[in-house]
């Protein structure tokens, strides 16, 4: 009997064809938006599916896996994994996978178009112009600041937030500080980042840029302390996850101009956005769309379908996030 998995979306062609070629047969949802977890559950209990691609959308704890008890893994198409519940599937011996390494230079390509964004004024200036208010050019108009020799906060030094580092030490010679749970030897060698305690580096940067994963010990991570330890005129850019900003907090940072403006591509409660967010001049949002790339999509769509082979195959997970 050949195995079967459900895609809960639909993945690019380049993950396709490896099952294919290994005879995997796939029920995919062939719908944009995100399935609610009621959904995800019914289409799982139609088949005995021996491994599911989830997104970062899917909620995927204890009821998602006692629909679907024959699954040896979940392949969660993203880097991030804070969707599932890791320590549920660890008890249960199921695996879950990631895909590291396929978003670095898209999200971190994604983080400088914002910081340059906000520091060149670019979208107010583009509403500006459809607003139809631009009657001539006026040397106070939409006065913005230079990206080169900012002092730069990353939060978090993985994959990501070291591509950050080296883009912005070799692109803009920024002065990087950085905060990590670990001493990141290799970019202190390579661009002279400096380990900070968080506060610290939140009362020195010019723009703090959040890289670190979703935990409980980051949830809240930025809070209306934190934004007030910021320079009235700093940045925060936000390509982590939505939850690790207290979002409330940070309209009201905005609105009292408490921090210079911010520009986020993830929300805490995503796909929603806070009340008044939308409504400020000094805030960029973007759609949670840092790694949308050919290239790292079809990465991705290669690393789901690897896993899954490996694991069926196998039972060997490539890219396992239980320790
Ligand atoms: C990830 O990979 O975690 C991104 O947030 C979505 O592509």
């Amino acid at each position: 009997m050949p195995k079967q998995i459900y895609i809960t979306r639909r993945i690019p062609d380049a993950g396709l064809k490896l099952l294919d070629e290994k005879g995997i047969h796939y029920d995919m949802c062939d719908e944009h938006n995100p399935p609610c977890k009621k959904d995800i559950i019914k289409k799982l209990k139609k088949k005995q599916y021996d491994g599911v691609i989830s997104f970062l959308t899917d909620p995927i704890d204890k009821d998602v896996f006692d629909a679907c008890p024959t699954a040896k893994i979940f392949a969660n198409f993203s880097v991030g994994f804070n969707n599932v519940d890791i320590e549920e599937a660890k008890k249960r011996n199921i695996a879950v996978t990631n895909t590291p390494g396929t978003s670095n230079t898209a999200v971190a390509e994604h983080t400088l178009a914002l910081m340059l964004a906000l520091t060149t004024r670019l979208t107010e200036g583009d509403r500006y112009m459809r607003a139809g208010k631009y009657k001539g050019w006026d040397p106070c108009l939409l006065v913005g600041t230079d990206m080169k020799g900012k002092v730069i906060g990353l939060v978090g030094t993985g994959a990501i937030g070291s591509e950050v580092a080296r883009t912005l030490k070799h692109g803009f010679g920024s002065t990087i500080i950085y905060s990590d749970v670990v001493e990141n030897k290799a970019l202190e060698e390579e661009t002279g980042a400096v380990k900070k305690e968080m506060d610290e580096l939140l009362k020195t940067a010019d723009i703090v840029s959040l890289h670190c994963p979703l935990l409980p010990s980051t949830t809240h991570l930025i809070n209306e302390d934190k934004l007030k330890m910021m320079k009235k005129t700093a940045f925060l850019v936000n390509t982590s996850r939505g939850p690790v900003v207290d979002e409330i907090a940070l309209v009201k940072a905005l609105q009292n101009k408490t921090i210079q403006g911010a520009a986020l591509d993830v929300f805490e409660f995503e796909p929603k956005l806070t009340k008044g967010l939308a409504k400020l001049e000094n805030v960029i949002l973007t759609p949670h769309i840092a790694s949308a790339r050919e290239s790292a999509r079809n990465m991705m769509a290669e690393i789901v379908a690897k896993n899954v082979i490996s694991v069926l195959e196998d039972g060997k997970a490539l890219n396992s996030v239980i320790k």
